[in-house]
Order: structure tokens, then C-alpha cells, then sequence
């Protein structure tokens, strides 16, 4: 039986492949949204993190090629699927990368909003449509903290100088257009579907891989800087708070707790019962494992950037006073719930190798 779709709102994510795009799409899905997202064009296939959704969802979840470098595409979208709200998360979102990588990302970080905003100001003239840009805790970079809406934004990388760049379009479109554009000003979330490219899910996939005996070591970069991490689901639960409230504005999102790498590192080599010992400093820093004696973490000075945010602690007061928001999940459940899943999927790529040796022996 097909869906009444003229009775449900709209949605449209762009990043919908990324951590947040698959949670956020499946919080909003719940909830009776039809969900749009945007897929970047790519002869590769990958949408992993939403597969399930394509499935359990089918005639309520979209997909439409496109990217962030491109607003005609952007326009001609919105024209044709006409949203309530957008949440806009695409972006090259890792902090790295953006230094070597600096106007590409300014392009899509940076020009990718405003190209948007664009056709939301050309299109929406009775102003119905609602926007969430994805902010970031990397705006504030070295500032004092902890970190609030008011706090000096002082960024330390070209995502983060991007990532301002649309922070300050959407105020402005919000107060010359009168567009109901805000900004979550979202601190580090993390999940089991975090990109493995960033610390936590390096962490964690390490710390499995090692539990089976598939990988000797961890190489890190900076140990000792600071990040106010919680798990995704909170965070996108935030997002859609933000959109529900009769004016746009702009908000922290964070625990309020701070841990440095090496307290991340800690916590999920003691889920799999290994407890560490630090030796040495700087870069021949290691930690051991006490039980056996072998070196399990080390440092390799490819991995720091070149200018480093030491300490992120956002402070939610005005989330939790205006939006009724909190976090539920505690780091250590975040950390168990990503170990866990991280020796789920180095099991079953054991039990694969084991089969395709299997196959290979069988045949020849
Ligand atoms: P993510 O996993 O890296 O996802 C990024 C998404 O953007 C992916 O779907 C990616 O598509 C898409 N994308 C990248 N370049 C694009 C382009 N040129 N055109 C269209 N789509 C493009 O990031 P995330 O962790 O979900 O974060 C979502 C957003 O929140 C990002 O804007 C990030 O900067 C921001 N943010 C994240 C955090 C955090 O801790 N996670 C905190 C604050 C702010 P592919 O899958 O095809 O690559
Ligand atoms: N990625 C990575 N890899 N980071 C490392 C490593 C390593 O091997 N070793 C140490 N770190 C340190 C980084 O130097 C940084 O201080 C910290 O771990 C966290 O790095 P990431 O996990 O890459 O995240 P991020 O804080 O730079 O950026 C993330 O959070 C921002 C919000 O504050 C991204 O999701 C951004 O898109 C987001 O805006």
C-alpha cells in the first residue's frame, strides 16, 4: 500500500551518507518525516550507513545526486521536493585534511552554505522553510575556555575558517531575509559509525582489531589534546529541537566534560580487560600493556596538525534552559557501545577471510 506523502513534512539532509545525516534520517524518519538526502555523485556506492533505511522506509526516504560545489543542482532539488525544514551537515568535515586540502574545503564548507541559502531566499518567499546549518566547536579553535554562544570565535584551521564563513552568512540571512536559518554550535559526537578516519573510531576499530589479534599497534598524533565528546544520537536530537522553535537562533551543544585522547585511548583498551602503562615522552611517548609487556599505542609526529586546538568544553546552559535539551548517553556507554561493534565487524571479516581461504584451499 503506497503512503498519503501530502499529509507528512518534509525533510531535506544534505550529508545524509555521513555519522549524523544516517542518524538524524532515522530520528526524523520515527518521527513521520518523508526524508530527502542529498547524495554526492560518485561511480562508487556508499551508503552504508543508510542501507537500512532505503529498505525499512521505502517510498518515505529519497535520495537525490548532487554536491555542495554545484547550487543549481541545490536549487532545481528544493524546487522540485519543496522541504519544511533542511539540515544542512554536508561538508569535508575532517580537520586535517582541510589543511591540505584548504579551497576545496572552503568551497564546499565555506561557498556550499551561502549556495543554499541562495536558493532558499530565490524559492521560499513566504519564508516557510526552516534551516539548521552544522556549526562547529572548531570556531572557537584557541579561545578560553569553556566555550559558549557568546564566547570569541578564534579558528585554527581552514575548516574551522570556513565553517565561520556559513556561520555568519546564516546570521545574516537570518536578520536581511528574515529566513529561519540557526546554528548548532555542536561539540565532538561520535558513534559506531563514525568516519575511521577520526580519533574515537581509529581508537576503537584498533582496539578490536588488536583484541583478535589482527593489528600489533595504535599510532596516534596529539595525546594530550582535550575534547568534549558524546554520541551523535543526542546531538541530532538537538538539531530537530532547534528547528522546532518559533524563532531561529543559535546554540551550543556539548556534555560539558572534557577528556584528552589518552583518557579515550584508556577507557577502550579497558573494555577489552587490557590496562596501559605510558612510557617515555613527547614523540617515543608508548603505552604497554602491563599484562604482557608489548607496546600497543605509540606516536608518530605524521599525525599532529600544523596548528592543534587544545581544549574544547562547551557549556549547554541556554540548549538545556531554551530547548529543553541533554545528553543520555555517558562517554563510557559511547565507548562500550563502539568497541563492541568494532569487534562485531572484525569477527565477521575474520570469519570472511576464513571462508575465501577456505574457498581458495577447496579449489586449489
Ligand atoms: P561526516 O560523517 O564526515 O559526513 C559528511 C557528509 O557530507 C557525508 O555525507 C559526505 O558525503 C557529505 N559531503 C562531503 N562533501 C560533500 C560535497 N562536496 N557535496 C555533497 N556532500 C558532501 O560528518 P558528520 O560527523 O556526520 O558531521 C556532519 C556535519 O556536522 C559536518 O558538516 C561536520 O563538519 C559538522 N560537525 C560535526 C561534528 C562531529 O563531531 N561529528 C561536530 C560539529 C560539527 P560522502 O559520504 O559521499 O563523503
Ligand atoms: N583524526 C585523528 N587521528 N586525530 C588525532 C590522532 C589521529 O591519529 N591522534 C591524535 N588526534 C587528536 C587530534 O589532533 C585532535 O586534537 C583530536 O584527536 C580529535 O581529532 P578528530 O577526531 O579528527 O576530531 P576534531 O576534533 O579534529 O574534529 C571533529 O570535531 C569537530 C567538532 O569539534 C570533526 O568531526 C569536525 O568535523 C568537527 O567540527
Amino acid at each position: 500500500m503506497g503512503w498519503n506523502l501530502s499529509k507528512f513534512p518534509v525533510a531535506f539532509i544534505t550529508g545524509i551518507t555521513g555519522q549524523d545525516g544516517a542518524y538524524l534520517a532515522e530520528f526524523l524518519l520515527d518521527k513521520g518525516y518523508i526524508v530527502h538526502g542529498l547524495r554526492q555523485p560518485s561511480t562508487l556506492p556508499d551508503l552504508i550507513n543508510i542501507e537500512d533505511l532505503c529498505i525499512r522506509y521505502n517510498g518515505k526516504f529519497f535520495l537525490h545526486y548532487g554536491d555542495m560545489t554545484d547550487g543549481s543542482v541545490l536549487h532545481r532539488i528544493l524546487l522540485h521536493i519543496k522541504p519544511d525544514e533542511i539540515y544542512h551537515l554536508a561538508a569535508q568535515s575532517h580537520v586535517k585534511i582541510s589543511f591540505d586540502s584548504p579551497e576545496y574545503t572552503a568551497n564546499v564548507n565555506g561557498l556550499g552554505t551561502l549556495r543554499l541559502l541562495e536558493a532558499i531566499r530565490t524559492i521560499d518567499k513566504d519564508r516557510k522553510i526552516r534551516f539548521y546549518q552544522a556549526s562547529t566547536s572548531e570556531l572557537f579553535g584557541s579561545t578560553p575556555f569553556p566555550q559558549c554562544e557568546t564566547s570569541p570565535f578564534e579558528p585554527c584551521s581552514p575548516y574551522a575558517t570556513a565553517k565561520l564563513y556559513s556561520y555568519w552568512t546564516v546570521k545574516n540571512y537570518r536578520k536581511s531575509y528574515g529566513i529561519h536559518a540557526s546554528n548548532g554550535i555542536l561539540f565532538n559526537h561520535e558513534s559506531p559509525i563514525r568516519g575511521e578516519e577520526f580519533v574515537t573510531r581509529k581508537i576503537t576499530k584498533a582496539v578490536a582489531r588488536i583484541s583478535m589479534g589482527q593489528q600489533n599497534i595504535l599510532m596516534l598524533g596529539n595525546l594530550d589534546s582535550k575534547r568534549d565528546w558524546g554520541h551523535a544520537k543526542d546531538y541530532v536530537r538537538g538539531m530537530w529541537l532547534m528547528l522546532q522553535q518559533e524563532k531561529a537562533d543559535d546554540y551550543v551543544l556539548a556534555t560539558g566534560k572534557t577528556y584528552k585522547v589518552r583518557d579515550f585511548v584508556e577507557k577502550a583498551f579497558a573494555k577489552i580487560d587490557i590496562k596501559l602503562k605510558w612510557q617515555g615522552k613527547g614523540l617515543n611517548e608508548k603505552a604497554i600493556d602491563t599484562a604482557t609487556g608489548r607496546v600497543v599505542v605509540a606516536v608518530d609526529k605524521e599525525l599532529f596538525r600544523p596548528q592543534e586546538v587544545h581544549c574544547l568544553i562547551g557549556n549547554p546552559e541556554k540548549a538545556k534552559n531554551m530547548l529543553g535539551w541533554s545528553t543520555d548517553i555517558s562517554l563510557d556507554e559511547l565507548i562500550e557501545e563502539m568497541v563492541e561493534a568494532d569487534i562485531k565487524i572484525a569477527k565477521s571479516e575474520a570469519n570472511n577471510n576464513l571462508i575465501s581461504e577456505n574457498v581458495i584451499c577447496s579449489n586449489g
